[in-house]
């Protein structure tokens, strides 16, 4: 997303690692003549490709009403493959770098037009409501994506136990800057903290999750611990990690990215092949892990898939306009 690089279609276009690890690993396989094991190995679900790190486990009901049947993205490529620009603007500085990020103790406040303004603890927010597993289509507005398991609850139960006010409208999100944690915070790519918003019938939307985990384990600090947003209608961007305030409001939130390049990223950002980028199409995208330079890049659906669900928030709205 960095802005003032020439072509950032470019970075998408580069074989991100797992995949470029995971063509290498089958190409040893295949000059060894185990080419059935190697093939087998592409084919399996991510999912049977991901438990193989230490962190802690956190048990959620699946819930299979917001399950999507694509193929999962493998859990080595969801952790190492990310955006976290506190941490740096490569797609492996953050894996490599946000072991500095604190988790505990953590706490988030929820304030502004609310009956009832709260700070929780980062684990009496965890048992605010069941959590559920939910897999999520996932698109960067680099034109990339992948498919991940969350592990969270709707955002929509932390909103009813505040009470907004009848004046409130918009829902801001204020994530954590801190430059003894945080190295990326020098560069001044963004105007730190990272702020992202919704309007109130978004956040309150059942797909707007409230996550904690991914894989069945707590979130890696990598993904945004211990607490992000999922908003898997927007592109990623809008999925604020490691928030540390939530704010009711009745004006517009001017969030990060619309701050940086208002005519590239506007306050809605939702997933739309029909409005691409000022400098890229958003009518297509790589899933990442699917096989590498094998797989053709496909199409992007309106809403990233979930129009029947979110389309009528939208309904009678100029969404070129409103992008
Ligand atoms: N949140 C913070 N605080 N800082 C960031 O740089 N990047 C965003 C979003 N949330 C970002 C953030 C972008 S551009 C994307 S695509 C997603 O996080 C990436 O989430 P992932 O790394 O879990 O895939």
């Amino acid at each position: 997303m960095l802005i003032k690089r020439p072509d950032p279609i470019l970075s998408s276009e580069i074989t991100p690692r797992g995949v470029f690890e995971g063509r290498r690993g089958f190409l040893q396989k295949a000059a060894a003549g185990s080419i059935a094991a190697a093939a087998l190995e592409l084919a399996l679900p991510g999912r049977l490709l991901a438990q193989n790190s230490a962190a802690p486990k956190l048990a959620a009901k699946p819930n299979s009403s917001y399950t999507v049947t694509d193929r999962t993205t493998p859990y080595k490529d969801v952790t190492t493959y990310n955006n976290y620009y506190e941490f740096g603007t490569d797609k492996s500085d953050p894996a490599e770098t946000a072991h500095t990020l604190k988790t505990r103790p953590w706490t988030i406040q929820v304030d502004g037009l609310v009956k009832s303004p709260m700070t929780f603890g980062i684990d009496d927010l965890l048992k605010l409501a069941p959590l559920e597993e939910r897999v999520y289509r996932h698109r960067c507005v680099e034109g990339w994506s992948m498919v991940i398991p969350w592990i969270g609850f709707p955002l929509s139960a932390l909103l009813a136990r505040v009470a907004p006010t009848g004046d409130a409208k918009y829902v801001e999100f204020v994530t954590l800057a801190d430059k003894s944690q945080m190295p990326g915070l020098n560069a001044g790519v963004l105007d730190w903290p990272y702020r992202e918003g919704l309007r109130l019938d978004e956040a309150n939307h059942p797909l707007t999750l409230l996550t904690f985990g991914l894989y069945g384990e707590v979130l890696p600090n990598q993904n945004g611990a211990p607490v992000r947003l999922v908003v898997p209608w927007k592109y990623g961007f809008k999925s604020a990690k490691s928030i540390v305030r939530i704010s009711l409001t009745n004006r517009l939130p001017l969030t990060s990215w619309n701050r940086a390049a208002p005519s590239e990223y506007g306050f809605y950002s939702n997933v739309n092949p029909n409005v691409d980028h000022p400098r890229w199409s958003q009518a297509t995208e790589r899933r990442i892990g699917a096989g590498g330079v094998f797989t053709p890049k496909q199409k992007t659906l309106m809403f990233n898939g979930y129009e029947s669900e979110v389309g009528q928030l939208y309904a009678g709205m100029d969404l070129r306009k409103f992008f």
